[in-house]
């Protein structure tokens, strides 16, 4: 439930609670998120979220800016815009005055640079949650029902992205530990160091650490574990989601951290969800 006041759209639900919904459902499907949270805390530190990301379709109803909006209701802006050219891909993030609050990463597929199959497979799967106001369901239940798993498989190889989001619906794609808030690491180094020894896999695309320090953000994540997915046929394994990592860095002249993304690490980063070959 909403209330519109003119222009502003006052959410019932509380942000933080939406946090912890969304949080709920993404360990569910992400356990290694989940432990880490949990070692972390056990080393006495308090997790600062520094972005959850959303992925979906450039469709109307469903595009980047229309799911924004409703963030826009609990007092995000927007705050750029992003092209990730190799992927496909446009995206906007949203921050929030309260800084505490994690920024709002949204991503589109432009599915218009598709093949005509991939876009009328996209297309007939979303049109009844395209055609449903957007609300705090949109994110936190079933976006569509079951895909079949030979179309997942047969559009994987043209777009991983459309099959992930065709599969998992709009949840969120990966949550975001902010290193810069961790108290016991020196930094990400530090951090992925700790992370291998206690087994998880991390992303190794571009090398484990995407950035320098001169480019502000440095960037990691673990890789996706195969979860089970209810498929039209049946149920089947297939990497879920990330926990991604990122340390940033004052902005020169500024002081204040640098709060923006960066296309060449997040290209790495998207393929957190690849198959492990
Ligand atoms: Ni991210």
């Amino acid at each position: 439930m909403k209330v519109s006041l003119g222009l502003v759209t006052v959410h019932e639900m509380k942000i933080q609670e939406f946090l912890d919904l969304a949080w709920k459902r993404y360990t569910q499907i992400t356990p290694d998120a989940a432990k880490i949270a949990h070692l972390l805390q056990e080393r006495g530190e308090n997790v600062i979220n520094d972005h959850i990301a959303f992925r979906t379709f450039n469709r109307k109803g469903l595009g980047r800016n229309e799911l924004g909006q409703f963030f826009q209701g609990w007092g995000y802006s927007a705050c750029e815009d992003l092209i990730f050219e190799e992927k496909k891909l446009k995206a906007t993030y949203y921050t929030h005055p309260d800084e505490t609050l994690p920024k709002i990463f949204i991503s589109e597929l432009i599915l218009e640079n598709f093949s005509q199959d991939l876009q009328n497979w996209v297309g007939s799967l979303t049109t009844l949650r395209a055609n449903t106001a957007i609300g705090k369901e949109t994110f936190l239940e079933s976006s569509w029902g079951p895909v079949s798993f030979t179309d997942y498989n047969r559009f994987y190889f043209e777009s991983e992205y459309a099959a992930w989001t065709a599969a998992f619906g709009i949840q969120v794609n990966h949550f975001t530990v902010l290193v810069n808030g961790l108290k016991s690491f020196k930094g990400i180094y530090d951090l992925n160091e700790f992370l291998l020894k206690e087994g998880f896999t991390l992303n190794a695309s571009g090398g484990l650490v995407k950035g320098i320090p001169s480019d502000l953000l440095e960037q990691s994540s673990t890789m996706a574990i195969r979860m089970p997915v209810q498929f039209r046929e049946a149920l089947r394994e297939i990497p879920s989601c990330y926990y991604e990592f990122a340390q940033r860095y004052p902005v020169p002249g500024e002081g204040k951290l640098f709060q923006g993304f960066l296309p060449k690490n997040a290209n790495k980063i998207f393929e957190s969800t690849h198959r492990l070959k």
